[in-house]
């Protein structure tokens, strides 16, 4: 059934275990995240980000209605977030179109208008019932970007910055940048897990892990451990569908009918899903 984001972080914090939280691009996206997790009697998040929607010629409501649908029916519970949101606009139609949470990224900003942006969501979103994420501290690799200097210190979130950030904000949830990047095709980042610790001893709102598909399973067990509650995966799975579809393809060159390929590539999805909420769920003692 369809439940709220804030439920699944608040339950996985308390049980010190994380949600995943997957990217859909396609229908076939949520049906996989949706398929896996139900394989493994998980509950999950969905999650569209700006650059999805933006691809969908804007409309958030095509993608949004096949997520509802979708969780609706599933057998574990699921719920919807709107991801790395930069525009008002499209900030103030998350919850028509079915969001329990929203990601707003001002991360890119100086401290002070990240902050008073983040403030201004803040304010509008819970005035709705809605539950916020907000990021201090970039993750690279957005947008088509090069991954930031995993090691530079611009690049890390500062834990007296974040308890202050947190505080003046108001956000549910804080991004944290701690090594990982977005968009890693390899499974190369390495975690700053003292600055973890350090992130979770200040902060008293769950820590969300962004870039994750770039992060070797261990990592993503210490992760967790350390105090990580809801993990943004969205590259493992395009690297599933497209793995799989060009596998497809390059045996079969005759096929036409995208029901052939597509299946193919929901399947390596679903079994991606299955395999990386099974990661989460063992983390490292
Ligand atoms: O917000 C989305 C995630 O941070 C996904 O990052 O595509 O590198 O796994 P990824
Ligand atoms: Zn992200």
């Amino acid at each position: 059934p369809l439940t709220t984001t804030g439920e699944l972080i608040t339950g996985a914090a308390a049980a010190h275990t994380a949600v995943a939280a997957f990217n859909i691009i396609t229908l076939e996206h949520a049906e996989a995240v949706v398929a896996g997790a139900e394989s493994v009697d998980a509950p999950v998040v969905l999650q569209v980000s700006e650059n999805a929607v933006k691809f969908h010629d804007g409309d958030l409501l095509p993608l949004a209605r096949a997520a509802t649908a979708a969780a609706e029916r599933a057998t574990v519970p699921v719920a919807l977030h709107l991801d790395h949101i930069q525009s008002d606009d499209l900030l103030r139609r998350a919850p028509d179109a079915g969001f329990s949470s929203v990601m707003y990224d001002a991360s890119r900003l100086p401290y002070a208008e990240n902050l008073a942006a983040t403030r201004a969501a803040v304010d509008w979103v819970h005035a709705r019932g809605l539950w916020i994420e907000a990021e201090l501290g970039q993750v690279g690799g957005k947008n088509g970007l090069p991954p930031l200097d995993a090691h530079a210190p611009g690049a890390r979130t500062d834990p007296d910055e974040a308890r202050a950030f947190v505080a003046d904000s108001g956000v549910d949830a804080l991004a944290v940048a701690i090594g990982s990047a977005h968009a890693m095709t390899t499974r190369t980042a390495t975690l700053d897990h003292t600055l973890l610790k350090r992130l979770s001893g200040a902060l008293d709102v769950p820590l969300v892990l962004h870039g994750s598909s770039g992060v070797p399973d261990d990592e993503l067990r210490a992760a967790v451990t350390g105090g990580i509650a809801k993990v943004n995966i969205g590259t493992a799975l395009n690297i599933a569908l497209t793995g799989a579809i060009r596998d497809f393809l390059t045996a079969r060159p005759d096929a036409v009918d995208p029901r052939t390929y597509l299946a193919a590539g929901r399947t390596a999805m679903t079994e991606a899903v299955a395999r990386l909420i099974g990661v989460l769920a063992t983390p490292s003692t």
